[in-house]
């Protein structure tokens, strides 16, 4: 049976190394894989449910597409474009909020955590957030949705959103209930000085992350500041639970190297703390070097990055366009 991937990111600028191995590096894998195909969006609408300088946002909008070709995804392979120039999700992100239910969205952890203590405060699109995420899936007769394994909620209320449409109208599978792909060797990649937070573009430290835009110098500075413990390496039997920035480092070594944690251990246990910072650093600057220049050189022909999601945007306006008339029919508009 033939695939279909649908993944969003923000536009909020300093895409990371969690961004990264989490999710674009995943894109990538799926991209070219056979019988697939893949939809990739730039989710600036969802960007909006908080506070955003517009020239920022303009700004952000290009260097998430600029980090996505630098990493590797290509725009004749999938379509990639951004949420706001294809109507139908706004208008489907409608039809679906008369769907779904306030009793489901009041569990949404995502949005108790976003909006803090004062929730009134918040917008009601931070609230209905999980509501357009549900669209951008539904829009497409999405299969599969590779994500964090902090979207997962949002993931379950997007297939109870589509079960409840279908049965409401009496149109069986008209919706498609999406499959979550959660990465499997790791849940999340952790911020280097502190593993109790993810690695996060909102850290105030930029020493806690390495960005896609990073150079050399600056990766194998961070990786040599990077926090650990005074114990040695661990060998291959350790279990790492109560040394979360060991067990950071190495899951990030394993990811690059396509390596085992297991293997990864093996190969440093009994060797100091510094032969493997080097390593990973060599590891990192080989795999993140060439997509930071990349980026730069992107960036510099705006016309090129603008054309690319125009391309974009008329295939997926073709797409949306479609699954919005049908929908019309069968709501009795
Ligand atoms: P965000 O920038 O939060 O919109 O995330 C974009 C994608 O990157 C989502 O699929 C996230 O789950 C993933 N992601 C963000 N931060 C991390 C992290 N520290 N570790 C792994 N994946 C992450
Ligand atoms: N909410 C997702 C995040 O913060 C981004 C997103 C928006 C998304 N729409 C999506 C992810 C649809 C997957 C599918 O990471």
């Amino acid at each position: 049976m033939s695939k279909k991937i649908f993944s969003g990111v923000q536009p909020s600028g300093n895409l990371h190394l969690g961004n990264y191995l989490g999710a674009i590096k995943n894109f990538v894998e799926l991209q070219n894989e056979k019988n697939t195909e893949c939809i990739y969006c730039i989710v600036d609408l969802h960007a909006i449910t908080v506070k955003q300088d517009p020239q920022e946002l303009k700004k952000n909008i290009r260097e998430t597409l600029a980090t996505f070709i630098a990493s590797g995804l290509n725009s004749k392979k999938s379509i990639i474009f951004s949420q706001s120039s294809v109507a139908a999700h706004s208008e489907l992100a409608w039809i679906l909020s008369c769907v779904a239910r306030i009793g489901w969205l009041n569990r949404m952890t995502q949005f108790k955590e976003k909006a803090g203590k004062d929730k009134e405060k918040a917008s009601i699109g931070l609230y209905a957030y999980p509501v357009l995420m549900a669209a951008d899936i539904l829009l497409y007769d999405t299969t599969h949705v590779p994500v964090g394994e902090d979207q997962k909620q949002h993931l379950e209320l997007c297939r109870d959103i589509a079960q409840r449409f279908n049965n409401e109208f009496r149109s069986p599978n008209f919706l498609k209930v999406p499959e979550p792909m959660i990465q499997k060797n790791f849940s999340r990649i952790m911020s280097l000085k502190d593993a109790k937070n993810k690695m996060s573009k909102s850290d105030p430290s930029d020493l806690s992350r390495i960005n896609l835009t990073d150079d050399k110098d600056t990766i194998i500075n961070k990786i040599k500041k990077a926090k650990t413990d005074t114990m040695p390496m661990p060998d291959e039997k350790e279990d790492l639970k109560n040394r979360p920035e060991v067990l950071n480092l190495l899951e990030i070594f394993s990811c690059l190297s396509g390596n085992s944690i297991e293997k990864s251990k093996k190969q440093f246990c009994g060797k100091n703390f510094s032969e493997f910072k080097e390593e990973l650093s060599n590891l990192l600057v080989e795999k993140i070097e060439p997509i930071s220049n990349e980026i730069k050189k992107l960036l510099d022909d705006k016309k090129n990055l603008d054309n690319i999601l125009l391309e974009g945007s008329q295939k997926a306006n073709e797409y949306g366009e479609k699954k919005i008339i049908e929908m019309k029919k069968i709501i009795g508009f």
